[in-house]
């Protein structure tokens, strides 16, 4: 009987001490596990891209090939050097340094940047403001975006070339961003394109030279 009473005992003992080191399953706890083996989850490393005396340039890792945007907050290197997300109106739309729209499209505009233009517009644009930029696009037609702007309106014709980039970028209202899938060289070729689109329904005859009036009459 005696030694019935000191087993069970003992198979308790085993149990809370089980208990106590390895806990409940499904127990939360806010402390720090018991700690056997340390699991490598602590060690001695650098964090990317953080001024640290390692490589010569005083950088913790290596600086991407060029060409490549930087998309981090500025880092600053131990030379002195300032890495940051390349502020030019090209990649913003924005003057350097401030919030303020560029008037004008960074881009210089000829007739190849307008038949790129005409081509990502008419994928990317065209389905809601229409081929003309007047809104009627097929989502019109077929009732799933009803009220789309339409590009020619005085406010769009008024509004900077960045303001115009931003939208297209982060996308306003009901319409989504095409920063993701749209290039930045190619949503300068989509306003230079606007802009025509604007200037067909606001140029006059006048501003056209001799010949071309001659053409135009045939
Ligand atoms: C899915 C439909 C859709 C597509 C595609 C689309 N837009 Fe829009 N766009 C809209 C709608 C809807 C508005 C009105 C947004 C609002 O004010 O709610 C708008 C507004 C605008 C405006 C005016 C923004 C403002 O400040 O009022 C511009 C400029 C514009 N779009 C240009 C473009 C260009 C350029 C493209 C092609 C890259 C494009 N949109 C693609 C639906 C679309």
């Amino acid at each position: 009987m005696r030694h019935l009473l000191y087993s069970i005992l003992l198979i308790v003992a085993i149990a809370a001490a089980a208990f106590t080191i390895v806990g409940i399953p499904g127990h939360l706890s806010r402390k720090p596990p018991l700690e056997v083996f340390p699991d490598m989850d602590r060690q001695a490393k650098l964090r990317p891209a953080q001024p640290f005396d390692f490589f010569t340039n005083g950088l913790s890792s290596q600086l991407p090939p060029a060409g490549t945007v930087v998309r981090s907050s500025p880092v600053k290197t131990l030379n002195g050097e300032v890495y940051s997300y390349q502020d030019v109106p090209f990649n913003t739309g924005r003057v350097t340094g401030t919030t303020n729209f560029v008037a004008l499209n960074p881009l210089p505009v000829g007739s190849a940047l307008l038949q790129r233009g005409r081509g990502q517009f008419d994928i990317y644009c065209a389905p809601c403001h229409g081929g003309l930029g007047d809104g009627n696009g097929i989502t019109k037609k077929l009732g799933v975006m009803p009220a789309v702007i339409s590009l020619h309106d005085k406010r769009i014709i008024e509004m900077t070339d960045g303001e115009i980039f931003n939208t297209i970028t982060h996308g306003k209202g009901l319409m989504g961003a095409y920063g993701p899938t749209v290039t930045a060289q190619d949503r300068w070729a989509i306003i230079a394109y606007t802009r025509a689109l604007e200037l067909s329904r606001l140029g006059s005859p006048d501003e056209l030279s001799a010949e071309q009036r001659a053409a135009l009459k045939k």
